[in-house]
């Protein structure tokens, strides 16, 4: 007998329950609000948040940021850390916080993330989809290949199917803001962290090219890009302790996850933390406004073409 989520997908990858043909769509468009500002009010209220790779790091600190504010949590870890995570967060904020164990990396994770969604019945009005890992050292000599392949599970291939599930209820509402943690390693290729960067690089690709798509739908994405941040990313043992910048580049995450948090209730597109003269040192803001344009008008012949 074939499961709920075997009928989404079958051998081909295309989805038997017509979650997202066309004809579906045809019938139950998702709802385009060319936002007036009363409905722009309402969908600032974030009842309902979603928080990957919450157990620590800037997860964590974006849990805060959104239980801070109202919002009750469902948040998701790999290792038994997130029911201790809960437990912190419903002792210091008064919201209903859900935690929910399972390993990104594989189909079957981000599906049992999805079903405990449905289970919850409260429509999503936030996700922040930051679950990440890094691995680092040279690609030839030092780094293992299946620590990669889960890295690109995780990094990307989660990403694109937790967005492909939620994006969709979103549009269908109306109303939602979608948070993807992208890296400033996206914007400009790291020898030494060779594949981490590529995959950092498809979220701020996919994030503004989804953004463009969501357009009339009410649903924004946000891409956050971090530089280096004192979590246990670098602890981690795909990473070598060689690649980890001085503490003193460091800098706290519930600063990135406070600007990430005002950014993401602005609707803003994307929020680069890290000084502005570092990053032009390093020539990630003139890559990233090169890259934002071609995108644009990638986007615009793509248009006039059909
Ligand atoms: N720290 C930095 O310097 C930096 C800079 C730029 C961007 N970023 C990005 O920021 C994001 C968060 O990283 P962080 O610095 O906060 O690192 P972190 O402290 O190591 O946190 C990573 C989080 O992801 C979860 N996670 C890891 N593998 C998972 C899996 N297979 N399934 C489900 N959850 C998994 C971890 O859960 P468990 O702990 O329970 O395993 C943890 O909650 C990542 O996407 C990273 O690429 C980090």
């Amino acid at each position: 007998m074939k499961s709920d989520s075997d009928k989404k997908h079958n051998k081909n990858g295309k989805n038997k329950d017509k979650k997202f043909t066309r004809e579906d769509s045809a019938r139950d468009e998702p709802k385009s609000d060319r936002s007036s500002s009363a409905s722009q009010k309402k969908s600032d209220q974030i009842k309902m948040a979603v928080i990957t790779g919450a157990s620590s790091g800037i997860g964590l600190a974006l849990a805060k940021q959104f239980a801070k504010n109202g919002s009750n949590l469902l948040i998701v870890g790999q290792s038994e850390d997130i029911y201790y995570t809960q437990e912190c967060l419903e002792e210091e904020y008064e919201v209903q916080v859900t935690a929910l164990r399972a390993n990104l990396a594989t189909f079957q994770g981000v599906e049992k993330l999805y079903q405990t969604i449905q289970m919850m019945r409260r429509p999503v009005d936030a996700i922040a989809v930051n679950a990440g890992i890094g691995v680092s050292g040279n690609f030839i000599y030092d780094t293992d290949l299946y620590d990669e392949l889960d890295m690109i599970n995780l990094n990307i291939t989660s990403l694109v199917h937790l967005s492909k599930l939620v994006a969709w209820d979103m549009a269908r509402r109306g109303r939602g803001r979608i948070l993807f943690t992208s890296s400033v390693a996206a914007l400009s290729p790291v020898s030494s962290m060779t594949v981490y960067s590529a995959t950092k690089a498809f979220v701020l690709s996919f994030g503004e090219a989804l953004r463009d798509d969501l357009k009339d739908t009410g649903v924004t994405v946000t891409v956050l890009l971090p530089k280096a941040r004192d979590t246990d990313f670098f602890d981690r043992d795909t990473m070598d302790k060689e690649d980890e910048p001085d503490d003193s580049e460091k800098d706290d995450p519930d600063d990135v996850a406070e600007k990430a948090y005002e950014a993401l209730i602005k609707g803003e597109d994307h929020v680069m933390i890290g000084s502005s003269e570092d990053l032009e040192d390093k020539g990630f803001i003139t890559k990233f406004l090169t890259s934002q344009k071609q995108a644009k008008s990638a986007g615009d012949s793509a248009e006039s073409k059909s």
